[in-house]
């Protein structure tokens, strides 16, 4: 019998969180706000006015919480490192108490056979560091570096994989352009120097690894392919454009240190001129990629819809999430396949792959069954093994995400658990993709293709 979707002998089979969408207990220990603590406070801001204070109290049943992992048969898992937890004041004094929840998480990982991989920045930037104009200032490189090397030095003894940051452009286009995420500004002008500078401190953060690390640092991006919705020049103009925005203007400066053209097209008046220097410091070597892939979009011109002009057409007759995601696995292995032939033969990890759908209640002692979620499970491990086929160096991958959790302000509603969280017990159900995911892992894939 043949095994089609056999994965690579050590391949890394994981799941990812986040640490405000999970952790809770934000303010514990002497940890200082962060941007979405802020945030999720202020009136109006998120859905059903829901907030991060308690979210799946990982901080407090972390332990537990492995044991969830362990069940699955997970080989790695990434979490992110809230920053005001280490310095609440983003900068100068270290909180070791917020340091050693990072620490006993780490051992607690280690002590169970799961491989600890670390984000710095998953958005939660120190509110003390947006008071001093957070990613608009330019020291912002020179703080992300100092914490860095404070996480470095903690704990590269038994973390073997560093990410700088996680999904660039969502800080960039949720953040700072269109208002629905932290710290909610709404400014064309903005957008291009915080793009920037976030691309400047992951360089900074990689040139301190260098320093005080041994193992491996990379960088994660959400890739969304792009597909122009007719073969006119406008509409392929219009991809390019919507390409240059959300993939290129990070992985760009990181992998080639330049801008891609288009870029001047959709800011206008807002794109600077950018110091040459910087480029330097943006494009530092990195030892892998993280990607992150969810969707796709099929693009259309659009002269009213700025700055990009471009804007995406629904696609009729095709499964969407709950976050209206066309279910698309074949952008996953275009996305994987895309990157290796602009940026060349860079290992890859995915990081983050997963869908938010509706789930039935829960019933005492069985499986929560959710077949929209584990049916994009299938689809897209198996789309990620024909990149494979392809030559892609795809090193692993890791479901978004193992909890039911906090979907920044979209709140609790939209559930991208393997494992479903009761936020009012905070019991954890299985879900049945959670038990596909976990024979996929047992077989190295080979469970996949069967009927
Ligand atoms: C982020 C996660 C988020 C997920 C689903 C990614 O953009 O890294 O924090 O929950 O996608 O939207």
């Amino acid at each position: 019998m043949t095994r089609p979707y056999r994965f690579p002998d050590g391949f890394l089979w994981g799941a990812a969180t986040s640490a405000y969408q999970i952790e809770g207990s934000p303010l514990a220990d002497g940890a200082g706000p962060s941007i979405w603590q802020r945030y999720a406070h202020t009136p109006g801001m998120m859905a059903n006015g829901d907030h991060g204070d308690v979210a799946c109290d990982h901080y407090r049943r972390y332990k537990d919480d492995v044991q969830l992992m362990r069940a699955l048969g997970l080989k790695s898992y990434r979490f992110s490192v809230n920053w005001a937890r280490v310095l609440p004041e983003g900068t100068g004094r270290v909180n070791a108490k917020g340091l050693d929840f990072y620490s006993r998480l780490v051992d607690e990982l280690l002590e169970n056979g799961i491989v600890p991989n670390a984000t710095l920045f998953h958005w939660d930037l120190p509110a003390a560091l947006d008071d001093r104009g957070g990613w608009l200032n330019r020291d912002s490189a020179h703080w992300f570096a100092e914490y860095a090397a404070i996480m470095f030095s903690a704990l590269d003894d038994r973390v073997p994989y560093w990410s700088t940051l996680n999904e660039p452009w969502v800080v960039v286009d949720g953040g700072y352009l269109r208002g629905a995420l932290a710290p909610g500004h709404r400014n064309l002008y903005e957008a291009p120097i915080v793009a920037h500078n976030l691309m400047r401190a992951s360089g900074a953060g990689i040139q301190a690894y260098r320093a005080h690390g041994r193992h491996a640092i990379g960088v994660v991006f959400n890739i969304e392919p792009k597909y122009p919705a007719s073969g006119s020049a406008e509409d392929l103009a219009a991809t390019r454009r919507a390409d240059a925005y959300m993939n290129l203007q990070f992985a760009d400066p990181a992998l080639l240190g330049s801008y891609p053209p288009e870029l001047r097209d959709v800011y206008g008046e807002a794109w600077p001129d950018f110091p040459a220097d910087d480029f330097r410091l943006t494009r530092q070597p990195v030892d892998f990629v993280g990607l992150n892939y969810y969707t796709r979009a099929v693009v259309r011109h659009d002269a009213d819809a700025l700055p990009l002009r471009a804007v995406p057409v629904h696609q009729p007759h095709r499964t969407h999430t709950e976050t209206g995601w066309e279910v698309y696995e074949q952008g996953l292995t275009d996305m994987l396949t895309g990157f290796r032939r602009r940026y060349g033969d860079i290992p890859l990890y995915i990081t983050e792959n997963g869908a938010a759908f509706y789930d039935p209640p829960t019933v005492e002692g069985a499986l929560l069954q959710d077949p929209l979620r584990t049916d994009y499970l299938r689809r897209h491990l198996e789309a990620a093994h024909r990149a494979i086929e392809a030559g892609v160096d795809l090193r692993g991958y890791y479901a978004w995400s193992l909890l039911d959790n906090l979907e920044w302000s979209l709140g609790y509603a939209k559930r991208f658990g393997l494992y479903h969280v009761d936020f009012a017990t905070q019991q954890r159900t299985p879900k049945a993709s959670a038990q596909l995911y976990q024979r996929v892992i047992e077989s190295h894939g080979e469970v996949l293709g069967e009927p």
